[in-house]
């Protein structure tokens, strides 16, 4: 069976009710805001958040209405965000197809963002699921600490590997997180067994960003947005991290004058990239990837073995191998 087979085999019924639910919640008798809805719901991406939800719970009981409830409000959450990054990022480019504010424009993709995120916090609230709506506000707070730091370092270009573990914990952990203990808290877990799922969808959560890094080091026409963008952001992720930290002063300086100067030429950007090749940056930011997916994995070593403990383990192994 194939990986995506083996992720989601426990879980099809889950998955094949989610997609009414999440629909449900975007109506809108507003014409603009139904035409873009109807837009994103036709791209769905690859949905990792809502099956780490329904995992999570399975894992550790029955799903439950909570289990729904978390794994739309978590999909609404993430969807509102990455309509929000790519204003932030300037990406036009998004799974596969136009970003929305590509087609619409910066201020109607902040306007629909908001709406998402407004949508999922009602879903929560009407149906007091106040447990999974404080871990899941809590993610999104998170989240934007984590890209307003983004931003400070790239700003000032002095990001050192503690300070961008931090960022990617805070932008992109936090919310997996999320899903793992907001799957197990929908099935009553608490205490240690609570910590330990949250602790699992973290490993899994740096290890997936460590590998979205990858990517922009990558020529992929597959993953459906646009690589070397982090470079020309000024975002030094992992691999340039590494290897800035491996060369001397003056070939420092020489990169990071680059970047500070010449982060849009296309020319220099390849440059830099070569640079951090040659200097075992791709190397290095796998290792550490590898590193946390084994975390993850042990996270998960207390439970008897299941379909649904496959499905969490083939999901850990995905994060590292998947093409977008
Ligand atoms: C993209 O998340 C944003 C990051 C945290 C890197 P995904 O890669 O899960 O996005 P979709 O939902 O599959 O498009
Ligand atoms: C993802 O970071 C962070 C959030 C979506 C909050 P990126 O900016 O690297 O995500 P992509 O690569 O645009 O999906
Ligand atoms: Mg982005
Ligand atoms: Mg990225």
């Amino acid at each position: 069976m194939s990986d995506t087979k083996l992720i989601k085999s426990p879980i099809k019924e889950e998955m094949k009710e989610f997609e009414p639910y999440f629909k449900e919640q975007l109506k809108s008798k507003i014409p603009l805001l139904d035409v873009i809805t109807n837009y994103v719901l036709r791209r769905k991406g690859k949905q990792m958040r809502p099956m780490l939800v329904f995992l999570s719970a399975k894992l550790n009981g029955e799903v439950s209405e909570s289990s729904y409830i978390a794994a739309t409000l978590i999909e609404l959450l993430h969807t509102a965000t990455l309509i929000h990054d790519d204003v932030v990022d300037e990406t036009y480019q998004r799974r596969g197809f136009f970003s929305i504010n590509a087609l619409w424009k910066s201020k109607v993709a902040v306007l629909v963002g908001d709406f998402f995120l407004s949508k999922g916090l009602s879903l929560s609230l009407d149906t007091g699921q106040i447990d999974v709506l404080k871990v899941v506000s809590n993610a999104v707070s998170e989240m934007a600490e984590g890209e307003l730091l983004q931003i400070e370092k790239s700003r000032k270009l002095d990001i050192t590997e503690e300070v961008y573990y931090q960022i990617i914990r805070k932008k992109t952990a936090t919310l997996i997180a999320a899903c793992t203990k907001a799957g197990a808290l929908s099935v009553g877990v608490n205490g240690d067994k609570l910590t330990n799922m949250a602790e699992f969808g973290e490993n899994l959560g740096i290890a997936f960003q460590i590998r979205d890094d990858l990517f922009d080091y990558e020529q992929n026409g597959m993953i459906g947005k646009p690589t070397g963008n982090d470079i020309k952001e000024k975002k030094l992720t992992l691999p340039l991290i590494h290897a800035l930290g491996k060369t001397d002063k003056q070939e420092q300086r020489r990169i990071l004058r680059l970047i500070r100067r010449h982060h849009k030429n296309e020319k220099k950007v390849q440059e830099i990239i070569a640079f951090v090749k040659a200097n075992g940056g791709i190397e290095y930011a796998t290792e550490q990837m590898e590193l946390f997916a084994e975390k993850a994995k042990n996270n998960l070593a207390g439970y008897p073995d299941s379909e649904t403990k496959t499905a969490l383990l083939t999901m850990v192994d995905y994060t590292l191998k998947r093409k977008k």
